[in-house]
């Protein structure tokens, strides 16, 4: 970035601002609109509608020393430059937010463009901060179990409410008529990066309070990866050529076309996708644990309440059996429908579409698995051939009754360092246990596949384990009772795009036997 005289453009910045139309856009990081917005960000630079990007977080990823997030503000300058057309040539100001530091810069050969960098600590992908910027995160704001939060040179802090109030200023200063954010549709957990759903809720309701005409976009993130490419041809090159010239400022992600292979940024550049308008189903079983697994003859509820509708009409849900026994429901209309169990052990899947007004979601699934059994596998204690005890990614995740992991919550599931196959896990219990089936859950991310794998028991006998669901659906796998004092699970073979193997949940069904 090269610095030229702001003066010469002032008056054409006012021209434009009453005449054109604008599109304000606001993200968490330096190349979430690259590969989230685009190319709707694209075409409205080449329509030459006024275009500014705001960025909430420094994208720091926890790397305050080595100028890591500065290289990636000067990413999105060369970015931002390279889809205008005109050289890298930059003039800063302050978005002129009273008592806060907003560095805004404007490109000299296409003064219509703007971003904003409000440097505030990226979040990590779960929403718990890094150690090195006090652990603070969007989330955590909103959430309000922080009262505030600091930029990350510690010149300006946002209490919540003065969040919400400066983007509310920033839309009432730009006059957008278009504005661009993430996904404020989905609830945290659902697969997409904690700062993402945050930025969104935010700008949703700064979006409330600003009052002239504007639609409102929020945008898949991270999981569009498991969607239909949607985008080709022009599209996709324009966009991917965006992305690899602010790539060469940000050492953490690739750097073209053959070095992304089909890794994340590959998937995501290939795909646009927004929530605007859908409601989402969410289907959860009620129980104590939280868990998937009930009693045999018991009442069980299923729960449709953390559903989510856009607008406010009225919602509508529609539960329907898909495996398993037929059992009969109180309702499959109501959000929390009842039933009994089959009398003998069985797993049953159920979908939930809700519905509002005019659109219908897709379909959510929840398991419920009846079981005489308990998951053992919670008593067990637990060792990996390697763990990623940085990132919470330890071998205990796998059995912390919690199925999720990258990119919802990292810290729930178990990934191995770089391992592939030859991974092991072993479960020993202090008794021996009486077991006859197990359940396993893949790393939710669609890199990272056990494709093969078997599992050992101590009397030398193993049962073999087919390639696990690459989308998180378990994989339930049942066999002669054997006792047995340990288990290993050992990987045989994994997808071709495999970086670090692991598990999201590894359940075990027996009964504990007395010494
Ligand atoms: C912090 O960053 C802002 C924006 O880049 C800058 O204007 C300010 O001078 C910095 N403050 C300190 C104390 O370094
Ligand atoms: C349903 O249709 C009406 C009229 O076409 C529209 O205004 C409304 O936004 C639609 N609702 C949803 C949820 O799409
Ligand atoms: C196994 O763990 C569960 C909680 O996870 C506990 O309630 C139960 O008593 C434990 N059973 C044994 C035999 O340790
Ligand atoms: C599991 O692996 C460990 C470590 O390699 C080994 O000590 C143990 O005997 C194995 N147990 C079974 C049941 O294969």
């Amino acid at each position: 970035m090269r610095t030229a005289s702001f003066l010469g453009a002032i008056g054409f910045l006012h021209q434009l601002r009453f005449s054109t139309a604008q599109t304000l856009s606001i993200v968490a990081h330096q190349d979430d609109d690259l590969l989230f917005t685009s190319p709707d960000l694209l075409h409205d630079i080449q329509t030459g509608r006024e275009v500014r990007t705001v960025f909430l977080t420094a994208g720091d990823a926890g790397d305050l020393s080595t100028g890591y997030w500065e290289q990636r503000q000067a990413g999105s300058q060369a970015a931002y430059a390279q889809m205008a057309d005109v050289d890298d040539v930059w003039m800063q100001s302050d978005a002129g937010i009273q008592g806060k530091n907003i560095p805004l810069f404007t490109l000299a050969g296409k003064p219509h463009i703007s971003l904003a960098f409000l440097q505030l600590p990226d979040g990590n992908i779960g929403g718990n901060g890094f150690p090195t910027t006090g652990s603070a995160s969007l989330q955590k704001l909103w959430q309000s179990e922080i009262p505030s939060i600091q930029t990350v040179n510690g010149s300006t802090s946002y209490t919540s409410g003065e969040l919400l109030e400066t983007l509310a200023m920033l839309m009432d200063h730009f006059q957008p008529d278009r504005i661009h954010t993430l996904d404020y549709v989905h609830e945290y957990g659902n697969g997409d990066h904690s700062d993402h759903y945050t930025t969104a809720y935010y700008v949703q309701q700064a979006a409330g309070q600003y009052t002239t005409p504007h639609s409102l976009t929020g945008y898949t993130g991270y999981t569009i990866q498991s969607m239909a490419q949607n985008l080709f041809d022009d599209d996709l090159t324009r966009k991917q050529s965006a992305f690899f010239t602010y790539a060469a400022h940000d050492s953490k992600v690739c750097h073209d076309v053959a070095g992304c292979g089909d890794g994340n940024e590959a998937q995501w550049l290939r795909r646009q996708y927004a929530v605007t308008g859908e409601p989402v189903a969410n289907a959860r079983l009620v129980t104590a644990d939280g868990h998937r697994t009930v009693g045999l003859g018991a009442k069980v509820v299923l729960d449709g309440t953390q559903s989510r509708n856009p607008n406010d009409d009225l919602l509508t849900y529609q539960w329907t059996q898909i495996r398993g026994t037929e059992v009969v429901l109180s309702s499959a209309t109501t959000a929390q429908p009842s039933f009994t169990s089959p009398e003998f052990p069985d797993t049953l899947d159920f979908t939930l579409v809700v519905k509002n007004g005019n659109t219908s979601s897709t379909p959510a699934r929840v398991t419920v698995i009846a079981t005489n059994l308990q998951n053992v596998a919670r008593n067990a204690t637990i060792a990996a051939s390697s763990q990623n005890t940085e990132s919470g990614q330890t071998a205990d995740s796998a059995i912390d009754g919690a199925v999720n992991g990258y990119p919802g919550l990292s810290s729930s599931e178990w990934a191995t360092v770089g391992g592939k196959a030859g991974s092991t896990l072993t479960l020993t219990w202090a008794t021996p246990q009486a077991i006859s089936e197990v359940y396993l859950y893949d790393r939710p991310n669609v890199n990272d596949q056990v494709t093969g794998a078997t599992i050992d028991f101590e009397d030398g006998s193993n049962v073999a384990i087919p390639a696990l669901d690459n989308y998180g659906k378990p994989t339930r796998v049942q066999f002669a009772r054997k006792t047995t004092r340990s288990l290993n699970f050992t990987v045989t073979s994994v997808s071709s795009s495999t970086r670090n193997v692991g598990l999201a949940e590894i359940e075990v069904y027996g009964t504990y036997l007395a010494v």
